[in-house]
């Protein structure tokens, strides 16, 4: 049967609404809610995606849109020797400021800016976790380049995100996802080839990925 009435529905009434998520995460109390929601899914995930790899070699990590924090202190739990440098725009790392608290205090630091166009921290490790997937194959190019530049030799980039299947035909919740991102951002989920391809064409070496079985996977990339 034709889905054309549903896929109207969707075209004129739906997806004009979701065409002012961005404004509502905008304001104060929406990007708040927004950041807690974030936060909650690495106390489940986050130690699968942590421990993917050893991260041992690299102490000295940068969280790169690393929000709230919620993925550093699961970082520092795990990694006893490493410290994170949380890295957001000002207006989020403000905000964890007020409302979220860091009995890590020492371990973890917050430095505000804009990851495509200000300097980024020198670090061993560079998290990029649920942020390529915001973006069009370009912008990351783009910042996987200046990761690449501020990376030390030999230190390494992760990459948190859901992986498709390669025929692109699965996991269901990753094609959902993806679908979120189409509607939300200039982003989408990839393949772990496509994110080989723009992590590789940044300089990085020795890609690896991992499938957690959860609902996200760790990519380690190698300058
Ligand atoms: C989808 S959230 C992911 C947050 C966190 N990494 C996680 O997995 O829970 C994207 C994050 O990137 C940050 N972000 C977006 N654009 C940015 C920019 N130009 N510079 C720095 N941070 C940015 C957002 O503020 C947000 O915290």
């Amino acid at each position: 049967m034709s889905q054309c009435h549903m896929l109207q529905y969707l075209a004129r009434s739906t997806y004009p609404c979701w065409g002012h998520l961005a404004e509502a995460v905008r304001s104060a109390p929406e990007r708040l809610q927004f950041t807690r929601g974030l936060q909650e899914v690495w106390s489940v995930h986050g130690r699968s995606v942590l421990t993917a790899f050893d991260l041992s070699p690299f102490p000295v990590v940068c969280d790169l849109g690393g929000s709230s924090g919620a993925l550093a202190k699961e970082c520092t739990a795990l990694y006893p020797e490493c410290t994170v440098t949380v890295f957001d725009i000002p207006e989020v790392v403000q905000m964890v400021k007020e409302h979220f608290s860091f009995p890590e205090e020492g371990r973890i630091h917050f430095h505000e800016g804009d990851f495509f166009k200000d300097r980024l921290p020198e670090a061993n490790l560079f998290i990029l976790a649920r942020i390529l997937h915001d973006w069009s194959d370009e912008k990351c190019s783009h910042l996987l380049q200046r990761v690449y530049h501020s990376c030390t030799p030999g230190g390494g980039i992760l990459v948190v995100e859901s992986l498709l299947d390669e025929d692109r035909r699965g996991p269901l919740t990753t094609l959902l996802y993806s679908l979120n991102m189409l509607v939300q951002t200039e982003g989408q989920e990839r393949t772990a080839s496509e994110y080989c391809s723009l992590i590789s064409s940044a300089g990085f070496v020795d890609f690896q990925f991992k499938k957690t079985g959860h609902t996200y996977d760790a990519i380690l990339a190698r300058k």
